[in-house]
């Protein structure tokens, strides 16, 4: 029961940070875009710019003031409740999946963490990260804004190194992504918020508004474009265990995100994009280059590097699996019956029609390994999640061996015959 109300309970606060999210970076996307197509030939006096735009069957007219318009208007839209119901939703998205569940998703297996002061690591860190990128920006390096952006992007790096030696793979991605999101939010509420009040009030006192208050709002704005492609990106790549469950994750991050920040690039220089346009394939290109880096590495697989079985290996961890199997094969004679057993110990006590793990009602991701058949079928996912990568048993809370882990990885190798 309690597993069927944290599903909903996941479901429900995941739907919401998306939507949430969308219509926070679509906002984003959205006035960079206006910006950057603005028409700033032989504005009005006290335009910028203007522009016209036609979506679902309308026309608009926008109209950019270099700083403000003579009075305020009656009714002036703000675009605040996006960024913090994305950051509330997100850190109960966290608490959810997370921190309910610290021993399972958040520590890395084999560490020796208190599961509260991994809690406290990971939300201290978002905290820390903004307070960091704040003094950055206000230090002299925020007069640099390129050589800013690569501090920035080493020190995120460096948090994604950080994190991996202490949290399991996919934390330690999601803990990358939520600092950006806590910079980009506290971007928005100590920024440029104020930004935005003060110059609204200068308008109502019929002042004039400091010119250096909107150019402090739009550069931080900017930075939060360059982080939105990163940051979902990581918001998808508990999909993708090839990235996060790697021992180079880190690395991988640090690709991806450069190739998000090329791309980005492109789209906010749309007028002057001719110039930008390589970026495009060059980050097709990285792609492809990351994908082949990542691929499963043959030698582990090979029959020729066989399980080397020592006698005295521990093989499984009785008090939390039952009994162990009695004796591993070398590579050459794997036989289904012994990766059967190992199945049925480390994973189908979650992936199952009939789970026996309390902590799930219905098998995750909706996988299921009861049948030869089923695990027949689904070889290649058992391969790159328990051998390629070692991003399951989630948490090794089943205390799967090396050895287990080289067994099914050669008689994979071996076509994964059923006998
Ligand atoms: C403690 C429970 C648990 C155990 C044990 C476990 N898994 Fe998982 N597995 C999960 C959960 C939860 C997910 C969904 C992950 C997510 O949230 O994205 C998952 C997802 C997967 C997926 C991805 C399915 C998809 O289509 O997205 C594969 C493949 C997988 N597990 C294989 C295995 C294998 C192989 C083992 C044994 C070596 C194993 N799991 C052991 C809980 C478990």
């Amino acid at each position: 029961m309690e597993a069927h109300l944290t599903e909903w309970l996941n479901l429900s606060v995941r739907w919401v940070h998306m939507i949430t999210g969308i219509a926070w970076i679509g906002a984003s996307f959205y006035f960079v875009w206006l910006e950057n197509n603005l028409n700033r030939v032989n504005p009005k006096t006290g335009l910028a710019g203007d522009l016209w735009a036609i979506h679902g069957g309308g026309i608009y007219h926008l109209e950019k003031y270099k700083l403000a318009p003579p009075q305020m208007p009656e009714n002036l839209h703000w675009f605040k409740w996006e960024a913090y119901a994305t950051w509330l939703s997100g850190v109960a998205l966290m608490l959810v999946v997370y921190y309910l569940n610290p021993s399972l998703y958040l520590v890395k297996p084999g560490v020796d963490l208190a599961p509260a002061m991994a809690i406290a690591i990971g939300f201290g860190s978002m905290l820390v990260g903004y307070g960091a990128y704040h003094l950055l920006c206000n230090s002299a390096l925020g007069k640099r804004p390129a050589l800013l952006g690569a501090v920035l992007f080493v020190l995120l790096i460096a948090a994604a190194y950080g994190f991996n030696l202490i949290f399991s793979g996919r934390a330690a991605y999601i803990h990358v992504g939520a600092i950006i999101g806590t910079i980009m939010v506290g971007n928005v509420f100590f920024t440029i918020m104020p930004a935005q009040r003060a110059l609204v009030k200068a308008i109502e006192n019929q002042t004039t508004p400091d010119p250096s208050l909107p150019a402090r709002g739009l550069l931080r704005s900017r930075h939060n474009n360059y982080f939105t492609l990163p940051v979902l990106f990581i918001m998808i790549s508990n999909h993708f265990p090839s990235t996060y469950g790697s021992q180079y994750n880190w690395l991988i991050l640090a690709g991806i995100a450069m190739l998000a920040v090329l791309v980005r690039h492109y789209f906010n220089t749309r007028h002057d994009s001719s110039k930008f346009i390589w970026t495009l394939p060059a980050a097709a290109l990285g792609m492809v280059c990351l994908a082949y880096v990542t691929g499963p590495s043959m030698k582990s697989v090979t029959p020729q590097t066989a399980v080397a079985v020592s006698p005295n290996a521990p093989l499984a961890n009785p008090a939390a699996t039952g009994a162990a199997p009695a004796q591993l094969p070398t590579a050459e004679s794997a036989s289904f019956a012994q990766v059967n057993s190992v199945i049925q110990q480390r994973c189908a006590v979650c992936h199952s029609a009939t789970p026996s793990s309390p902590m799930f009602t219905a098998p995750p991701a909706g996988f299921m390994l009861d049948t030869p058949a089923q695990i027949k079928a689904q070889a290649a996912q058992i391969h790159a999640q328990s051998v390629a990568s070692q991003v399951m048993p989630l948490g090794n809370i089943t205390q799967m061996t090396e050895q287990e882990r080289e067994l099914i990885g050669a008689w994979i190798a071996h076509g994964a015959p059923l006998h």
